[in-house]
């Protein structure tokens, strides 16, 4: 059976995953260069294919090391997985596994976000603990990833514990981070932000109490909410209202300011940047380039930027953006663009010094 990695992203970005792998790591591995769009939210790549660390790329959300494509029944794929788990069950007899890993495994069966493949995926990941349950008291040490593709259709993806904690693939399902709304947040945009914050949280920054704050398109206040809750005095840039909840912890926290984001510019240089404006993409790089420029305003940032519609190549509009990052990359120890699960037409830019 053929066996390739299965690149997953946001449904309908397959298109531009695939041009990036190919645009930023064909050189280097041409097989980067032989992505196939498999599904709307998947790629496949020869499985000679050396992926680049899941966190520098920018559509990647989750890596399905050396799938193999499982057409057919729910049974016919509760067969297949059984079939494997038996196989290397099998094989590890005898062979003693690392200390650490002994009596280790995972099982994650999922679909993408809200595909009608989910009731699915839900009755397979039942049967096949059961089945489990009944027959494999012992597993092998592996990290099993079902993604259910469809009504027929499913990829499986097994490697051992090890193996996975050095693939840099994300724990949580199908690389999707969903992030609990904030209380009291007025929009849905706070959980971008809440999301942006624990990817740089994995790379060891976070805002801290005392911290200061400037957030480009803040109303209704989603973001402007989530780093106050924080601690941090922000000052809400937006000619719209903002609709903040009233509690005493924010009282004296946020300053808004009715000015032009394009061209507000602190005073004095702040800890972080946010910016949500709704605008083209084009724009908002000239921001965060001024912004940048010499010492830089800021030391840190979140700043979202808008794709084109549906109908065009997204990819043009983040090389963009990477091509600012390889001007400064010198001076920032963190710079990175990443298609958030909370994103949707728009990709966040995150960056620390
Ligand atoms: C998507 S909303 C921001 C949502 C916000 N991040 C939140 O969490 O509630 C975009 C905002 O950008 C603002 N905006 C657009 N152009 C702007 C500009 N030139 N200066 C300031 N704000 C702008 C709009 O008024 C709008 O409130």
């Amino acid at each position: 059976m053929i066996k390739q990695h299965l690149v997953l992203c946001r449904p309908g970005f397959a298109g531009a995953l695939a041009a990036e792998f190919a645009d930023r790591w064909g050189a280097e591995s041409p097989e980067c260069g032989a992505g196939k769009v498999v599904h709307k939210a998947a790629v496949a790549f020869p499985e000679r294919a050396k992926l680049p660390p899941l966190a520098q790329t920018v559509f990647a959300r989750q890596y399905l090391p050396s799938a193999m494509r499982c057409p057919g029944s729910d049974e016919a794929v509760v067969a297949f997985v059984m079939g494997r788990l038996e196989t290397l069950a099998r094989r590890a007899k005898g062979k003693s596994a690392p200390k650490q890993e002994a009596g280790q495994w995972t099982l994650q069966c999922f679909a993408i976000d809200d595909d009608p493949a989910i009731a699915r995926a839900i009755k397979i990941e039942k049967l096949l603990m059961a089945a489990i349950r009944a027959r494999m008291p012992d597993l092998p040490n592996q990290h099993a990833q079902i993604f259910i593709a469809g009504p027929d259709e499913a990829w499986v993806s097994m490697i051992s514990i090890s193996a996975w904690a050095h693939a840099g693939i994300s724990p949580h399902p199908g690389g999707m981070r969903r992030m609990r709304k904030v209380p009291g947040a007025p929009s849905r945009s706070s959980s971008k932000l809440s999301e942006a914050l624990e990817f740089l949280k994995d790379a060891g920054v976070e805002p801290a109490a005392g911290e200061t704050a400037v957030d480009l398109g803040a109303a209704p206040g989603g973001w402007t909410l989530v780093m106050a809750l924080r601690g941090v005095d922000v000052t809400a840039v937006d000619h719209a209202e903002l609709d903040l909840p009233a509690a005493s912890k924010m009282k004296g926290r946020v300053t808004h300011l009715r000015e032009n984001g394009l061209k507000f510019r602190p005073d004095e240089p702040v800890d972080w940047l946010c910016c949500d404006m709704v605008m083209g993409s084009r724009q908002t790089l000239d921001v965060l380039a001024a912004w940048m420029r010499g010492d830089g305003l800021m030391r840190r940032f979140v700043v979202n930027i808008k794709l084109p519609q549906a109908a065009e190549n997204p990819w043009p509009a983040v090389k963009e953006a990477l091509e600012l990052f390889a001007e400064h990359k010198s001076r920032w120890k963190i710079l990175a663009a990443r298609h958030l699960f909370h994103d949707r037409s728009e990709v966040t830019l995150l960056g620390a010094r």
